[in-house]
């Protein structure tokens, strides 16, 4: 199939997500009003929502990233999640936000929720860019949503097909 001909269509553009990256900066920035927020990036995905939304905190902030791996059939994740980079940062006591990417299945999610949970953290937030909740099998829920978008294959923002494509400026999508 010839993906470069597949990518040219545009689902949200880089000024749609600017705008609700502002939208919810300033919903977090209130939420924490006085206080430090550790965000937490996944990588590789989330790091262009990571850098649009961190713009827009205005409380004081630190960073950190997590990469997760998990394996199972194909395009879909699995319950068996590997870290393949654990955070440098003790997040006992601390406000934790991860950033995510996109919610597809949940496992992901799930376990990285789970695992940041046992080390005590004062609060644990998610916020994703993107939502698809037709796919969800893990019981997992973002505070902080970007968009919610039906079943597609998205790429672009940080998002990959074969590891191509995250540096769109936007948001595309496979189709089949
Ligand atoms: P999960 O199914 O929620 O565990 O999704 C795990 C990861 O798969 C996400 O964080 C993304 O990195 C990737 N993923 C899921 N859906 C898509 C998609 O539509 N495009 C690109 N990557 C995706
Ligand atoms: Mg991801």
């Amino acid at each position: 199939m010839d993906v470069e001909k597949r990518q040219k269509k545009v689902l949200l553009t880089g000024e749609q997500i600017a705008r609700r990256a502002a939208e919810l900066g300033a919903q977090i920035s209130e939420d924490f009003k006085g206080e430090t927020v550790c965000l937490v990036g996944t990588l590789r995905g989330a790091v262009m929502w990571m850098a649009e939304l961190m713009k827009n905190i205005t409380c004081d902030t630190v960073i950190d990233f997590v990469m997760a791996s998990s394996y199972g059939s194909g395009t879909e994740s699995s319950g068996n999640v590997k870290i393949k980079k654990d955070l440098d940062t003790d997040i006992a006591g601390k406000n934790v936000i991860i950033i995510e990417d996109i919610i597809d299945t949940g496992n992901t999610l799930a376990a990285l929720r789970d695992l940041f949970a046992s080390r005590r953290p004062r609060s644990l937030k998610i916020c994703t860019l993107l939502d698809k909740p037709s796919r969800r099998t893990a019981a997992v829920k973002a505070d902080y949503v970007g968009f919610e978008i039906e079943n597609l294959f998205v790429i672009g923002y940080g998002l990959d097909y074969d590891q191509k494509y995250r540096n769109l400026p936007y948001v595309s999508y496979l189709e089949d």
